[in-house]
């Protein structure tokens, strides 16, 4: 595949900054996941957590620095590549959920095997138990609780079994309890899946279960 750059595996970020207009959201970011780990990204509100996610999963561009995943520089890759190397290696839970509105629960969940073209009515059954959404397949979005779209989205970003999984507070509108089982969907991608898992939280309970947690800072990002 074209942008390919060595062997290496798992998430490979270097000296990554980020600038909106003239103003600098992040310089000198570096970090390095690999198959099966989870690292977990904390930092203050407004640092840039999101915008680097964003990054990860080729959403975003960025200023100085390079993105390579299982050797595949995201650098390198045009709007098409980078769309389609999206669809096939990442599972994204976004801060914001984005999940469609006019699509039932059951649709949303399924969108990323569809534009894969593939279509798995038993995988989309089993991950709407998964996040305890059993029975909601044929709702609206409109029809769900916060926690419940949070957990539509979590369903969505792991259907496909991603290679990366990046996910933007995953937890923030669930209980403690409703928290561990989706930790526990995240982690078994990792773990029995080899997905490198970066999560951005601010849940003490979320970054305990983490390998490494990094603390992203305006001029870049280190062991916190
Ligand atoms: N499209 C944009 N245009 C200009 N500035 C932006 C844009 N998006 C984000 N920013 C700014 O970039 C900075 C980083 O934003 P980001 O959303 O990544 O922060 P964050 O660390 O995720 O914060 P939070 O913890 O509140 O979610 C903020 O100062 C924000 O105002
Ligand atoms: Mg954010």
């Amino acid at each position: 595949m074209s942008g390919s750059v060595g062997s290496s595996q798992g998430l490979s970020v270097r000296g990554l900054a980020k600038h909106y207009g003239q103003t600098p959201v992040f310089q000198n970011v570096s970090l390095d996941v690999a198959p099966g780990e989870f690292v977990a990204i904390v930092g203050e509100s407004g640092v840039g957590k999101s915008t680097l996610l964003n990054c990860m999963a080729a959403l975003d561009t960025w200023d100085a620095g390079r993105i390579v995943h299982q050797g595949v520089d995201l650098g390198t890759l045009d709007g098409e590549q980078r769309a389609v190397w999206r669809r096939r290696q990442v599972g994204f839970v976004f801060q914001a959920f984005h999940v469609l509105p006019h699509l039932d629960v059951s649709q949303n969940i399924a969108l990323p095997l569809m534009l894969q073209g593939r279509r798995d009515d038993a995988r989309v059954a089993q991950m709407l138990a998964a996040v305890g959404l059993a029975g909601t397949g044929a709702r609206l979005p409109q029809q769900l609780s916060g926690g419940q779209l949070q957990r539509v989205a979590i369903a969505r970003a792991l259907v496909h079994r991603p290679a990366l999984l990046l996910a933007d507070e995953p937890t923030g509108n669930l209980d403690p309890a409703t928290a561990g089982k989706v930790m526990e969907l995240l982690t078994l991608q990792t773990r029995e899946h080899g997905a490198s898992l970066v999560l951005v939280t601010h849940s003490e309970a979320a970054a305990a279960r983490a390998d490494r947690v990094l603390h992203l800072r305006a001029d870049g990002i280190a062991q916190a």
